[in-house]
């Protein structure tokens, strides 16, 4: 018996970092996925094979037999470690331990701030808990990706789980989300060719926000109001021209306090600045920032913005909003 379940990647529109504080966030999942195939084994190994793992400047492909593997490929063997978890906590949800073998594809760049390792997650507790007899809803397997992420990374707020297992538009505060109203978001992702990692991050905003507080929680506490008012911006009667100028004006001002935390890197901005002067309402860094990717809100200017992006150094993608999240094939 064999099992094909695929997670979307997402972005963060409003309050990454912040949110690690409690503070809500907006994120939603778009058309790029990650699909894990599952299969018993006859004895109890558990084979991991991934392919195709895009990681900044190099694919690479690689198996492995045994469930405890050593790598040198650096961001693809932290890929493997969501991966490996995923399994342990799918196994320990079922109850049974099988051998099985996993096979991983994925479109989604690592290490980009699309949550490709949330997606990863996702997706193999999906196909996992399916193979071994066990029906989770979308919350449920949110919540085992959201520990897999704790497992892992020490730190999160579990909205990239989340918002890959449940997709669409999400308000997320606290590990609760809401759903709010499906937009068609006329985005430009823009990729800087280097990847941050989310852990150390993390644990540098946490570093300013121990040695800083008076200067930290202030900022911290804007993102979190600017959040309120994308919402009721995203939830208002305002027809959506006025909708895009006001979430443009509100990701501009975020970017500016991502940038006040640290997170932000000279290719970032430049990425940030080259969309705006292209024509976009509202440019910002989305995920963890230190490299990765900025978004901008560009209606009616894609096109150009992508072609700005790429001037600038970056790698445009002109993606959609998934509004599908983890997906039993
Ligand atoms: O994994 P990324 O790069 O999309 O970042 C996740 C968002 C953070 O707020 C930085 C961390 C978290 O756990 O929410």
């Amino acid at each position: 018996m064999r099992v094909l379940a695929s997670a979307p990647a997402k972005i963060i529109l409003f309050g990454e970092h912040s949110v690690v504080y409690g503070k809500p966030a907006i994120a939603a999942a778009i058309n790029l996925r990650t699909y894990v195939e599952a299969e018993l084994r006859d004895d109890k190994k558990i084979r991991i094979e991934a392919h195709d793992i895009k990681v900044p400047g190099l694919t690479v492909s690689f198996s492995e037999n045994e469930i405890y593997f050593e790598s040198d490929y650096g961001k693809a063997a932290e890929v493997l470690s969501y991966v490996r978890q995923a399994i342990e906590l799918a196994m320990e949800e079922a109850g049974v331990r099988r051998g099985i073998n996993v096979s991983i594809t994925s479109q989604i760049p690592v290490g980009a701030g699309l949550g490709s390792s949330a997606a990863v997650a996702v997706a193999t507790i999906g196909a996992v808990s399916k193979l071994l007899g066990l029906e989770l809803t979308r919350e449920e397997v949110a919540k085992l990706g959201h520990k897999v992420e704790l497992l892992v990374q020490g730190a999160s707020s579990g909205i990239d789980p989340t918002v890959s297992a449940i997709g669409g538009f999400l308000y997320y505060e606290k590990g609760n989300f809401e759903h709010l109203p499906f937009m068609e978001l006329p985005i430009v992702v823009g990729y800087t060719g280097s990847s941050g990692s989310t852990k150390e991050l993390v644990a540098m905003v946490r570093r300013r926000y121990e040695s800083m507080p008076e200067l930290i929680v202030p900022i911290l506490n804007a993102m979190g109001k600017l959040v309120e008012k994308a919402r009721e911006v995203i939830t208002s009667e305002l027809d959506e021209e006025e909708k895009f100028a006001k979430l443009g004006e509100l990701m501009n001002i975020n970017h500016g306090l991502l940038d006040a935390l640290g997170v932000s890197t000279k290719k970032l901005s430049e990425l940030v600045y080259a969309a705006r002067t292209a024509g976009a309402l509202g440019a910002k860094i989305t995920g963890a920032g230190g490299g990765g990717c900025m978004y901008a809100l560009a209606p009616g200017r894609q096109r150009e913005v992508a072609t700005a992006i790429t001037i600038a150094g970056g790698t445009p993608m002109i993606t959609e909003i998934s509004r599908e999240g983890l997906r039993i094939e």
